[in-house]
């Protein structure tokens, strides 16, 4: 390169610093009325994963300091970087350019339509399975109580989500969403509570209002006691008007971004740390009962619910040890 560029390259050291990212994972939109006019001195955050990194465990300095290269880029041994000259030593904790994030959507695409798209790439199968297994380490499922009080006829359940990602779950581009699907049948089969389902032709998730026009899923703060109420977490924006609204440009104001972030305190880390408790309490006719399943699948991943069952048997198994 020095010979051939006149260029003598050197080691950026900021290239592993979390706020590299941060050009481009922290954006602000314009703020568009509902005539289309743009609204002075007003931004809003389409994305804040750097401030939310910041405000997490994660953030240098901190107790659990991991950057967002640490878990975006896996590490990597035994590196050349380059094949002249020929004596280059090999280096070690190299980092990889996978950028596994969460979804496969463009994967998927590109696989299935790599003849029509003219894809020179070969293997979409190995990183559509490494996405699959970052997201199945986005978080823990856990069952933290499950107590049957036979007096009143009712099961009562308390499920901890907890967020082992450095930054909110789910973080980024505003459309994304997690919901928990918590379903109770009998030995038979039979299902007696339900909350979360997804419906795959439609990608739709029973009971949650948005899904059916019906506004926004309100966040679950007490206990879920019904099939309409479903644990969603997900970013809610609202217009200049304050009206809930879809359309990016048109987004003054969001209900777990920025301002929830933004100057946050311990408390607010904390609750990053582990998102959320969430309560289900039922009546029901039978007194054998089983969790079948409880699953964290985001929209339209079905599988991924499926694989987290698989990955805690607690949840399937775990409620007949009571009986
Ligand atoms: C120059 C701008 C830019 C910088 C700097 C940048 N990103 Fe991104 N990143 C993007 C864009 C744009 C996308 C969305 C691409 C898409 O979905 O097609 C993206 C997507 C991602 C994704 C999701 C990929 C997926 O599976 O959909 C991850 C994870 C990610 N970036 C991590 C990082 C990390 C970690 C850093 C810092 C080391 C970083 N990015 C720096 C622009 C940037
Ligand atoms: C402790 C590990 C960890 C750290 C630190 C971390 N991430 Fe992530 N990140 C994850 C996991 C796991 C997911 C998948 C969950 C999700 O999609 O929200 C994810 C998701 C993302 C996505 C969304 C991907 C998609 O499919 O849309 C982006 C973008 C991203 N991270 C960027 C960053 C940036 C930028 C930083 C640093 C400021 C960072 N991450 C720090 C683990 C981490």
């Amino acid at each position: 390169m020095r010979t051939n560029a006149g260029f003598t390259p050197q080691q950026g050291a900021h290239i592993s610093d979390s706020a590299l990212c941060a050009t481009c994972h922290n954006l602000m939109t314009p703020v568009l009325d509902n005539t289309g006019q743009v609204i002075p001195d007003r931004e809003f955050p389409e994305q804040a994963v750097y401030t939310e990194w910041q405000n997490s465990a994660f953030a240098d300095g901190r107790a659990e300091a991991t950057s967002c290269q640490q878990c975006h880029m896996a590490r990597t041994d035994g590196v050349k970087i380059a094949n002249r000259p020929r004596n280059l030593p090999k280096r070690n904790d190299f980092g990889r350019h996978g950028f596994y994030g969460g979804n496969t959507l463009m994967l998927d695409i590109l696989s299935a339509n790599r003849a029509a798209l003219d894809v020179g790439a070969g293997d979409f199968a190995a990183s559509i399975e490494a996405t699959r297994a970052n997201l199945r380490s986005a978080a823990d499922l856990g069952i933290e109580e499950a107590t049957l009080d036979a007096t009143k006829n009712e099961l009562l359940i308390r499920v901890r989500v907890t967020n082992n990602t450095g930054h909110k779950l789910p973080t980024s581009y505003p459309s994304r969403r997690i919901y928990v699907h918590l379903k109770v049948s009998d030995p038979a089969g039979t299902t007696l509570f339900e909350s979360g389902r997804l419906r795959p032709a439609t990608g739709q998730v029973i009971g949650v209002n948005a899904d059916i026009g019906a506004g926004f899923e309100p966040h679950q703060r007490g206990e879920i006691t019904r099939a309409a109420q479903v644990q969603v977490y997900e970013a809610i924006m609202g217009d200049s008007d304050g009206n809930l609204t879809y359309t990016l440009l048109r987004a003054s104001d969001s209900n777990i971004r920025l301002d929830d972030v933004v100057g946050a305190d311990q408390t607010k880390r904390e609750a990053i740390d582990s998102m959320n408790l969430f309560l289900a309490s039922y009546r029901f006719n039978r007194p054998v009962m089983e969790v079948a399943s409880a699953s964290l699948p985001l929209l339209g991943l079905r599988a991924i619910g499926v694989l987290l069952v698989t990955y805690v048997p607690w949840l399937t198994l775990g409620l007949l040890a009571l009986f």
